[in-house]
């Protein structure tokens, strides 16, 4: 059996920078998934530093923008996905469905299919406090997103949703 694919997307919350590598990225690799990372546009800013340990988490190339309609896709078809961390602005786009970036559009993807989600919302009180803020939350809730709060819970939350023995074979997840 192939290793399965999970699509690990990461925004702009304060301290990604500190923990995606060595908290997430790392552990998730360790666990036996094979990562299809993708960054929003600020967080790759932010963790360009990293991204030289970032993409040695994985054999897939690390992306933060779209294909060029005449290049294949660099990422094959996730398994599962892993939206950690989740602004509040990314979180809202996620429920509204758009997909003005790379990040978005793969985990708008996914939802729509209704793969396997774990999120870790990061947001001020403030940002929670906005009047849409409960609603995109509820979108997502009601399309059997799993939230978690830290990193060490979206390890566990992935392991419970989508146990390894009961992985299919990745037969057409090209390259
Ligand atoms: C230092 C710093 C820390 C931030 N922390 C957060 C945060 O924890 N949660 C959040 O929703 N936004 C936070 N923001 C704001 C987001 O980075 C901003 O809304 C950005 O546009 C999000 O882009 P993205 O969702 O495309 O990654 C922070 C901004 C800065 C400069």
């Amino acid at each position: 059996m192939s290793r399965p694919v999970l699509a690990l997307v990461a925004s702009a919350a304060g301290g990604v920078e500190r923990w995606l590598v060595d908290e997430l990225a790392r552990p998730l690799a360790d666990r036996g998934w094979r990562l299809a990372i993708t960054l929003t546009p600020t967080a790759a800013r932010w963790l360009e530093p990293r991204l030289p340990d970032l993409a040695a988490t994985t054999d897939l190339p690390v992306r933060w923008t779209s294909r060029l309609p005449t290049e294949p896709k660099p990422h094959p078809v996730p398994d599962a996905f892993a939206f950690a961390p989740a602004t509040s602005n990314s979180l809202a786009k996620l429920a509204l469905g758009l997909g003005d970036n790379q990040a978005i559009t793969a985990l708008c993807e996914g939802l729509g299919r209704r793969a396997p989600l774990v999120v870790m919302p990061r947001v001020s009180a403030d940002q929670s406090a906005h009047p849409a803020f409960g609603g995109h939350l509820d979108v997502l809730i009601s399309a059997g997103v799993v939230l978690a709060t830290d990193p060490g819970a979206v390890v566990r939350e992935l392991d419970r949703v989508v146990p390894f023995g009961l992985f299919r074979k990745n037969g057409d997840n090209t390259p």
